[in-house]
């Protein structure tokens, strides 16, 4: 999924530099987890994964890679389903449930629709432009849907959050924005006209299930303990909830009250420390003494908010510190910014091996 600070494309380059140094175990924490890409790749490599992250999209997500560890089989919801789209006996159960949703349900005009989409909100000055009218109606079919099945029954708790991680992927695929839910185009992208189809996301099934949080990370220190604790907070002010509002609008599906140009709903339970320089400082100085761990791994850039002789400060004092640093081209939720920007940003990775009295 397009996400600030996803590291999918640095996954090698972290892991070549701990094999490197000798560092591995058994257990990993992602502590600040957003997309799951981080522990969906150490749970592939064998470790028990532990993750959380203050969003809820995010513990949808973990919980469909992480927690649950097999592939769907919907063995109560597939006999009730009526046959409309003459799923093949060759499909997967996967498959016969996402053809169901994509092609035997009538729209509907629900939450989405009536406040992230041109004709459900033509009364406002400035008409939302997330989704197209029909492709907000059927999400919100869709996700009406799940719900039902889900509070009837006829879902496993993995198999619900399976569907809510393959709505939210498919959804970002269909949304009018430039990366960010802060703002949509005033023009329609040729991507939000499409008509909306949910595909089969690829699951993640390894030797050992993982656990998932929606909580604020350190308030996990006291109950989790891993030989790796892996720390990617925000580098900047930019908080994520307000920038995926709308992705976690769909999977709450909570009729929240919205305002504003974005219809943007309350976020402050879901503001980070890390986000200024003075808490982010001191949230990590709390990592660092209270992480039950033997190695903590920071990932940061040379532009975060926090200088870079600070963090060594801090984290000097906690154990043997060292930083590695990678060339890498950041995420721009605007592709217009000149690509000659990146060449000046340094991705790094601190790595520190823990001495505990
Ligand atoms: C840089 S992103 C992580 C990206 C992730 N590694 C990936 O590859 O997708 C930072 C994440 O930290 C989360 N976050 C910020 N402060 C947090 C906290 N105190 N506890 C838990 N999660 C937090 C944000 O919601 C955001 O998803």
């Amino acid at each position: 999924m397009r996400y600030l600070g996803n590291k999918t494309k640095l996954l090698e380059r972290i892991y070549d530099a701990m094999e490197q140094r000798g560092i591995n175990g058994n257990t990993f924490f992602d502590v600040f987890s957003g997309t799951a890409s981080v522990a969906k790749f150490f749970k592939q490599k064998g470790y028990k994964v532990f993750s959380s992250d203050l969003l809820y999209l995010s513990y949808c997500l973990q919980r469909a890679y992480l927690t649950n560890n097999k592939e769907p089989e919907f063995k109560k919801l597939i006999p009730i389903l009526t046959d409309c789209c003459m799923a093949s006996l060759l499909e997967s159960p996967m498959d016969k449930v996402l053809a169901y949703l994509n092609k035997c349900l009538p729209d509907r005009e629900g939450f989405i629709y009536k406040n992230y989409s041109v004709g459900g909100t033509k009364d406002l000055k400035q008409p939302r432009m997330y989704l197209s009218d029909e492709n907000a109606a059927k999400i919100d079919a869709i996700r009406q849907v799940i719900e039902e099945w889900y509070k009837n029954e006829n879902l496993t708790e993995d198999e619900y959050y399976v569907l809510l991680a393959c709505l939210l992927e498919n959804v970002s695929l269909f949304t009018n924005v430039a990366g960010v839910y802060a703002a949509f185009q005033k023009k329609w992208d040729p991507r939000a006209i499409k008509p909306f189809i949910l595909k089969p996301i690829e699951l993640c099934i390894g030797n050992k299930a993982g656990k998932a949080f929606n909580k604020n990370s350190s308030d996990l220190l006291s109950e989790i303990e891993a030989d790796i604790f892996y720390l990617d907070p925000p580098y900047n002010k930019r908080q994520y909830a307000p920038n995926y509002h709308l992705l976690e609008t769909i999977v709450k599906y909570d009729n929240p009250e919205v305002h504003g140009i974005t219809g943007m709903r309350d976020y402050s339970k879901q503001k980070s420390r890390f986000c200024h320089k003075e808490s982010a400082l001191a949230e990590l100085e709390n990592f660092a003494k209270n992480a039950k761990c033997n190695y903590l791994l920071l990932s940061y850039n040379n532009e975060g908010i926090m200088p870079q002789k600070d963090i060594m400060s801090i984290l000097k004092k906690h154990g043997e510190t060292e930083l590695v640093e990678f060339n890498y081209a950041r995420y721009k939720s605007n592709s217009k910014v000149k690509s000659t920007d990146n060449k000046k940003v340094k991705e790094q990775l601190y790595i520190v091996k823990l001495l505990r009295l």
